[in-house]
C-alpha cells in the first residue's frame, strides 16, 4: 500500500461510503484501502505516490484506445470549448448513429444512453412492450446492471444455494427490491442445452425476452459452447420471444460487430456502453426498426436529460474512426495483444507449475483462474472451483511489482490500443515472480 493512498482511503471512508462510489474500486474488493489513482497515460496508471502501473483493467472496457489517447485528448478539448451539453438535437448524434448502423448489420435504429444499466433498462422494458409479455428468461451469473428485475443470481455463492440445474433457486443480490419486481424473472442455467431447451419449453411462450451476456463476462472470462447461442436464438425466435443480447461488455470489443459478429448471431435487441464511450459515459439500444420504433413518443417510455451528451458522442466519433481506420485494424490490434497476453500468463504458469491455473480469454479480454479444473463453463464451475481470494493475492501482489488487474475474479483484464508486447513480457516476468513467492 502507498502512503498517500492510504491516507487518502482514511480520509474517504469518514466522507463517502466504503471510501469509494462502487463497490469494486473499494475495501470490498481491495481488503483494505484500494490505490488511488492520479492520472493515465497510454497502457499506464500513475498514483498519488507517483508508482507506475501497466493498465490491464482499462476502466472495466471502457478504454480500448487507452488513457489520454491524443485524438480523444484533441476532440475533446475542441469540443468543450463549445459548449459541455445541450440536451438539444444534434449533428453529431445523427453522424455516430449513421456509422453504428453502417456498421452493425442487426441494427436499423440506435437510442442513445448514458450507462450499461440504464440501456438495459429501457431495453427490457421495450421487450415487454413490444410482445405484451411480462417474463424475462437470464442466466446464472450474469449480470445485465443494477435494475430490479435482473439483479438476482449475479454473485458468486456456496453450492449449497444454487439449487437443481433444471430449477436454479433464484437469490436476490440486494435487499430493498420488492419481490413483485422479480416476480417475472426465470434464472437458468447457462452454457447448457438441455438447461435451455427445458426453459424455453416451460417458459419460452410467455417470456418477452431471453437476454444473455455473448461471453459470460461477470465470472472471468466464459466464452459460449458451439452452437449455443445460435440455438437460443433459435428457440427465442420459435416462441415468440426477443433474443436479446446484451453486449455492454462485449460490444465494440471482442470485434467491432462484438459477440453477434463473432458468433453469427443477428439479435432482436442489443445494448452497448463500456468501450462505446471511449471512456466518457456512452450506452445505446439497437434493434430492428420494427422493435425500436416502441420508443416512439414515450410509447415505452425512456427519458433522460444526460442522453447523447454532445462530449461523449464526439468521443465515441473519434473512438470509432481510430478503430475501425484500415479496415477495423484497431479491433484486430487489441484481439491479438489479449490473446498474446493469455498466452504468455499460459507459458508462465507452465514454467511456474507451483499452482493450478487455467487462462480464458476471447479476444481482447482474459482472465486467471486458480482452479483445479481444465476449463471453467459456467456459473456453477466457478462458484466451486475457483479460489477467489488466491486471486486476490495474485492480483495485490501484481500491484506491488506494477502491474494492474482488478482483484476481483469476477471481473477481468482487457488489452488496448496503445498495450505493446513489451508490456506483455514485462508482465508476464511480473506474474513469474509473483507465483514463485505466492504460498
Ligand atoms: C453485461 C453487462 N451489462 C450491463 C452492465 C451495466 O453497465 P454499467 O456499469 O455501465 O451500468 C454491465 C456492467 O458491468 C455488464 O457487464
Amino acid at each position: 500500500m502507498t502512503n498517500t493512498s492510504q491516507s487518502l482511503f482514511e480520509r474517504g471512508m469518514k466522507v463517502l461510503v466504503e471510501g469509494v462510489s462502487s463497490a469494486s474500486r473499494g475495501p470490498a474488493t481491495f481488503g483494505g484501502a484500494p490505490r488511488y489513482m492520479s492520472h493515465g497515460q497510454g497502457a499506464r496508471l500513475y498514483d498519488v505516490d507517483g508508482r507506475e502501473y501497466i493498465d490491464w483493467m482499462m476502466a472495466f472496457g471502457a478504454l480500448p484506445l487507452g488513457h489520454a489517447h491524443p485524438a480523444i485528448v484533441e476532440t475533446v478539448s475542441r469540443e468543450i470549448a463549445r459548449g459541455s451539453h445541450f440536451a438539444t438535437a444534434l449533428e453529431v448524434e445523427v453522424e455516430v448513429a449513421e456509422i453504428l448502423v453502417g456498421l452493425l448489420p442487426h441494427v436499423e435504429k440506435v437510442r442513445f444512453a448514458n450507462t450499461g444499466t440504464e440501456a438495459c433498462m429501457a431495453a427490457f422494458r421495450l421487450a415487454r412492450g413490444h410482445t405484451g409479455r411480462r417474463k424475462i428468461i437470464k442466466f446464472e451469473g450474469h449480470y445485465h446492471g443494477w435494475w430490479d428485475a435482473v439483479l438476482l443470481n449475479t454473485n458468486p455463492v456456496p453450492a449449497t444455494m444454487f439449487g437443481h440445474p433444471n430449477d436454479p433457486i433464484r437469490i436476490t443480490d440486494s435487499s430493498g427490491i420488492p419481490p413483485e419486481a422479480q416476480a417475472d424473472t426465470i434464472v437458468a442455467r447457462w452454457n447448457d442445452f438441455d438447461a435451455l431447451e427445458r426453459v424455453m419449453a416451460q417458459h419460452g411462450p410467455q417470456a418477452a425476452c431471453v437476454v444473455t451476456e455473448g461471453v459470460m463476462s461477470n465470472m472471468g472470462v466464459i466464452p459460449p459452447r458451439p452452437g449455443y447461442l445460435q440455438r437460443m436464438q433459435d428457440l427465442a425466435r420459435a416462441h415468440g420471444a426477443l433474443f436479446y443480447l446484451d453486449e455492454t461488455v462485449t460490444g465494440f470489443r471482442l470485434a467491432a460487430g462484438g459477440c453477434a459478429e463473432l458468433y453469427g448471431l443477428s439479435p432482436d435487441i442489443v445494448t452497448y456502453g463500456k468501450a462505446l464511450g471511449g471512456g466518457l459515459p456512452m450506452a445505446m439500444i439497437g434493434g430492428r426498426d420494427e422493435i425500436m420504433s416502441g420508443l416512439e413518443w414515450g410509447k415505452v417510455l425512456h427519458f433522460g436529460t444526460h442522453n447523447a451528451g454532445r462530449l461523449a458522442l464526439h468521443v465515441t466519433k473519434t473512438m470509432l474512426t481510430t478503430m475501425l481506420a484500415d479496415n477495423q485494424a484497431g479491433f484486430r490490434r487489441i484481439g491479438d495483444l489479449g490473446q498474446k497476453m493469455a498466452e504468455e500468463m499460459r507459458r508462465v504458469a507452465r514454467a511456474s507449475n507451483r499452482h493450478d491455473i487455467v487462462v480464458q480469454g476471447v479476444n481482447s479480454m482474459f482472465q486467471v483462474f486458480f482452479t483445479d479444473l481444465d476449463a471453467i463453463h459456467d456459473y456453477r464451475d466457478f462458484c466451486t472451483r475457483v479460489d477467489r481470494a488466491k486471486f486476490r493475492d495474485f492480483a495485490l501482489r501484481l500491484m506491488d511489482k506494477g502491474v494492474y488487474m482488478n482483484p476481483s475474479a469476477t471481473l477481468h483484464s482487457l488489452s488496448s490500443l496503445v498495450h505493446t508486447e513489451e508490456d506483455i513480457a514485462a508482465t508476464g516476468r511480473a506474474m513469474a515472480a509473483v507465483l514463485d513467492e505466492m504460498p
